[in-house]
């Protein structure tokens, strides 16, 4: 470990993170070939059924969603990771290209290989990027109609204030005559979402706890593991489900350096999950400009897709 080159936004993110009043560190952290793994199997858990409903969802309505936004759009995903539920839409759309977006490079050539061979006839653009900044799409789409494709309830994961910044900029980047079909998780009994992110098995516990190992490994620290645990918390204040590591004890420890301390209850926060109500999915769009077309839920309304169109600028009422 003493040769890991260390990531300076890493390092950055964790020091000042860790030093600040309400101590955080920004959730893409989580992310390393370690967490996306395990992030890999939190889908596949029993309790975590964001994955599941909204799979069965795409196998349902992606006819619905071709009909509506047309068939030979081209395809714009963001933050399409191992891309495993894109198949099922690209079955139903037909798109005359694909362009996924993502941040970590080597994920996004795999995954774009992997898709290709089950494709062949797929024109497929990579882009790789931020996606919370603005990107700029392939010329070979130019000319195509857009729908963009935003699964996982990813938008969940940002305040209001950053999901709207997004939606705008999503509909800046698709232009005009675009579609967006998005997951976006709902409002629930609180023990169905405290489950599902603090399962059984402990996969979720692992997967949050990975940020420390990460923190001893390669930022230098001596962050004793058995000191903290994964606590799921729902802030029904912010109809959310928060992600905490939380010191069981007083602690005291060193990265990079630096000395922090914790006492016992005190906690890193590492993730939010927000949730939305039929009205407050809706609303959210709106606001970003985005009008509803049409939406689907499961049965027992646990997640909802959603096919949103860009709204032409209109003047009030
Ligand atoms: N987008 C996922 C969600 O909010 C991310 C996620 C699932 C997650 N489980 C987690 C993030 C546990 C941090 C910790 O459902």
């Amino acid at each position: 470990m003493a040769e890991m080159e260390v990531d300076p936004a890493f390092r950055a993110d964790v020091l000042s993170g860790l030093a600040a009043p309400i101590r955080a560190v920004p959730a893409r952290w989580l992310y390393d070939r370690r967490g996306s793994e395990l992030f890999e199997r939190i889908t596949e858990l029993p309790e975590y059924y964001p994955t599941r409903v909204e799979r069965g969802l795409l196998e349902r309505y992606s006819a619905d969603v071709a009909r509506i936004a047309g068939t030979g759009d081209a395809v714009v995903e963001f933050g399409s990771g191992s891309s495993a539920k894109t198949p099922i839409l690209l079955r139903a759309v037909a798109p005359s290209a694909y362009v996924p977006i993502d941040i970590s490079g080597n994920f996004l050539r795999d995954s774009s290989a992997a898709l290709q061979k089950d494709f062949p006839e797929l024109p497929i653009y990579p882009v790789e990027g931020d996606f919370m900044k603005p990107i700029v799409l392939p010329p070979e789409v130019a000319r195509a109609t857009k729908l963009g494709f935003f699964p996982g309830s990813t938008i969940g994961n940002m305040v209001a204030r950053t999901s709207v910044d997004l939606l705008r900029a999503m509909k800046d980047t698709l232009g005009v005559g675009a579609f967006l079909l998005i997951g976006m998780d709902r409002l629930k009994d609180v023990d169905t979402l405290i489950r599902a992110y603090d399962d059984a098995q402990g996969v979720t516990a692992a997967f949050n706890m990975n940020l420390l190992h990460r923190i001893n490994a390669e930022l230098n620290g001596d962050i004793p593991l058995d000191a903290f645990r994964h606590r799921a918390i729902w802030n029904d204040r912010m109809a959310r489900i928060e992600m905490h590591l939380e010191a069981v004890r007083n602690v005291a420890f060193a990265v990079e350096g630096q000395s922090f301390a914790f006492k016992a209850g005190e906690t890193i926060h590492t993730e939010n999950s927000h949730k939305y109500g039929l009205r407050d999915s809706r609303l959210l769009l709106r606001a970003a400009g985005w009008g509803l077309c049409r939406e689907w839920t499961d049965e027992d309304d646990q997640f909802a897709l959603i096919l949103a169109e860009a709204e032409a600028p209109r003047f009030a009422p």
